[in-house]
């Protein structure tokens, strides 16, 4: 049956059989009611009563299933969402992103956000290091917010997270690691520049003592994410971007389990072992030294 119709009567009062199933159960739905969930609703019950027609799922097979998702369910906290990372691992997370963000070449590209962000990190001045803990191979990370022709965005917000280099985010080591660490918010000068020193990222799994780290593990795959740092960068006028860097090296840059990773979002790290260098940043030698330029779009106006 068409997504975008109420039903006939002939479609109303036919018997449910497993070929009819789907069309029986969308023509249920009453005339008036709102379109966008009619079409969202016709969709899902096609494609569900498809794939259970092509699974021949047994009822011992389906019943695991509910109680899979209820242990979803069962697994969520106020600060644990496992349903969002269901989205994540199956790939849906990064789709509805995708379909969402569609931006002309060059502009950056947004990835996954996750579960880790914390609004109100301390704001800093530009060359801080937000690694608080000392541990970690030090970065530096110097680069331009810019808009779609190249000009200096001044005044951006770049937020700024990532883990430690044991592969947690604070909030995840609360009381071992210092608050608020390897988080910093930061503001592009006048000529869109910013820099900040921090540590180079390294994988880390994603939360997998859950019924998603059960799922990962029947279906052969890692739970790591591929080394990144987090950014959101945000200017008056322009459309936010949810975005990450990644290490080239990483082992799991083709194996990420979220599949955020996106091929312009791989940066150049180079090891600068050169000790005046270093200092003159702040760091010690050897460092990792990463050149970033963000380019935003216009944000659609909305009248
Ligand atoms: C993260 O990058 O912080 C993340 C993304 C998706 C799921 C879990 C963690
Ligand atoms: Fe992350």
């Amino acid at each position: 049956m068409a997504t975008d119709r109420t039903a006939t009567p002939a479609e109303k009062f036919a018997y449910f059989d497993e070929r009819t199933s789907a069309a029986i159960v969308n023509a249920r739905m009453g005339a008036g009611i709102d379109p966008r969930l009619r079409q969202v609703i016709s969709v899902i019950v096609k494609h569900l009563h498809a794939a259970a027609r092509e699974i021949e799922p047994t009822p011992e097979e389906w019943l695991a299933a509910i109680n899979f998702l209820t242990e979803v369910g069962h697994t969520c906290t106020d600060w644990r969402q496992e349903f969002i990372l269901l989205s994540d691992v199956l790939g849906v997370s990064m789709l509805v992103d995708a379909l969402n963000h569609h931006r002309p070449p060059g502009a950056t590209e947004n990835t996954v956000l996750g579960p880790f962000y914390l609004p109100q990190a301390p704001h800093y001045p530009n060359g801080a290091n937000i690694c608080l803990d000392g541990k970690g191979e030090p970065m530096v990370v110097r680069g331009r917010v810019l808009d779609a022709a190249g000009n200096p965005v001044a005044g951006a917000t770049l937020d700024i997270w990532q883990t430690n280099d044991d592969g947690f985010y604070d909030v995840q080591q609360k009381g071992v690691q210092p608050e608020w660490n390897l988080r910093g918010v930061f503001t592009s000068a006048a000529d869109g520049s910013y820099w900040f020193r921090s540590v180079k990222p390294r994988y880390y799994p994603i939360p997998d003592d859950g019924p998603v780290g059960v799922l990962l593990r029947a279906l052969g795959r890692t739970p790591n994410r591929a080394a990144h740092c987090h950014f959101i960068v945000t200017a008056p006028g322009f459309e936010r971007v949810v975005t990450h860097i990644f290490t080239p090296d990483c082992p799991y840059l083709h194996e990420d389990a979220v599949f955020g990773v996106k091929e312009s979002l791989v940066a150049n790290f180079v090891r600068v072992t050169d000790a005046a260098q270093a200092a003159s940043l702040g760091v010690a030698a050897p460092f990792w030294s990463v050149n970033w330029d963000f380019t935003l779009v216009a944000a659609m106006s909305s009248g």
